[in-house]
């Protein structure tokens, strides 16, 4: 089942105008009387959107002497908060609960046929990993996002695109909370030896022209973890971004910040410069790593990562291989990560 929940292109209802104005300036308390005043409505409908936002989900805090304050711990998706802190504008469609953002973005795709849009949802039911995996999406304790582009240029390489992004998210983490995140190549995030984010990059082909029509950027990152009912096979290999730490980022804060981390990297792609970020995070250059291609099982060096976003490997035979995608395990005493 599909659940909607917002458009980033409507007509503006009270409630979204009362919220807007909180948005603004999250911590800072307006008066009910300041909100009619501003939006031209009465206090009776100011004070009925604060009560219709909170059944939402929104904590807005209110005082006699200060006023009504959104605040900076409310996490509710919602497209005009993304909107306000992206550099550069996009449609937006968020959802409560769907299958899978990619799949929600692929079926947009036969609607919207220009201009590049994001999906977002509180929960996935079928969310898809990479290799045929599935992705964990428990309602509200991750971002689960697709950013579709369209008009590609021909010369971008689209395993670039997938690159571009774990360095989009690496910086857009640093850039709200006092985490370090690695890079597993190809593209999943780590924190503390765990995984916290996963990247699924979809494209779709013209069969006419053997072009890139679009790409689908699906990108997942647990922020917090419902230890009880995290698959027994994930326990032990997924973290949470928050987990253990003081700051509070918003699931908007986050998604709008990757956003804009993605479209700097993604205007200067060509130029390659976001690979020297990728190779500085990227923990696995000079570890022992097996892996396994064409049903053989292979072990060696991990030497580099070249300019394709490859996985430069020295094999034990000392013959060199290069990966484009797959998986790679690191061998450790104790066991492979
Ligand atoms: C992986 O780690 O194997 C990739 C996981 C990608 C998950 C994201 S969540 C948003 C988007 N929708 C999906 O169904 N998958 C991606």
């Amino acid at each position: 089942m599909i659940v909607k929940k917002t458009e980033g292109i409507f007509c503006m209802s009270t409630k979204k105008q009362v919220l807007q104005m909180l948005e603004v300036n999250k911590n800072v308390p307006y008066s009910g009387q300041t909100i009619a005043d501003q939006l031209g409505i009465s206090r009776t409908s100011v004070w009925k959107a604060i009560r219709a936002l909170r059944e939402e989900g929104y904590q807005i805090e209110s005082s006699t002497n200060s006023g009504y304050r959104l605040s900076s711990f409310s996490d509710v998706l919602n497209s005009e908060s993304i909107s306000q802190d992206l550099e550069e504008p996009l449609s937006i469609m968020i959802y409560e609960q769907v299958d899978s953002t990619n799949a929600e973005a692929k079926r947009k795709l036969d609607e919207i046929k220009e201009g590049d849009f994001l999906i977002l949802a509180d929960e996935q039911t079928s969310g898809r990993g990479r290799l045929g995996r599935s992705f964990h999406s428990p309602t509200k304790t991750g971002l689960y996002m697709s950013l579709v582009l369209q008009e590609i240029p021909q010369s971008v390489d689209p395993t670039l695109v997938t690159t571009a992004a774990a360095v989009a998210v690496c910086q857009a983490i640093e850039e709200l909370t006092d985490v370090k995140p690695q890079i597993k190549w190809v593209n999943d995030i780590f924190v503390n030896g765990q995984k916290i984010c996963g990247i699924l990059t979809e494209g779709n082909l013209s069969l006419e022209t053997q072009t890139i029509q679009s790409i689908i950027l699906g990108i997942g990152v647990n922020i917090t973890l419902d230890k009880e009912n995290i698959p027994v096979e994930l326990i032990k290999k997924i973290g949470g971004l928050l987990e253990g730490q003081e700051t509070q980022v918003s699931r908007n804060q986050l998604a709008s910040a990757i956003i804009n981390r993605y479209y700097q990297i993604y205007e200067k792609i060509e130029t390659r410069e976001f690979l020297k970020e990728y190779r500085k995070r990227c923990f696995v250059l000079g570890k022992e790593i097996t892996f396994t291609k064409n049903k053989e099982k292979y072990s060696g060096i991990a030497e580099a990562v070249d300019d394709q976003g490859g996985l430069v490997v020295r094999l034990n035979s000392n013959q060199k291989m290069v990966l484009s995608y797959g998986e790679i395990s690191i061998r450790m005493k104790e066991g492979n990560r």
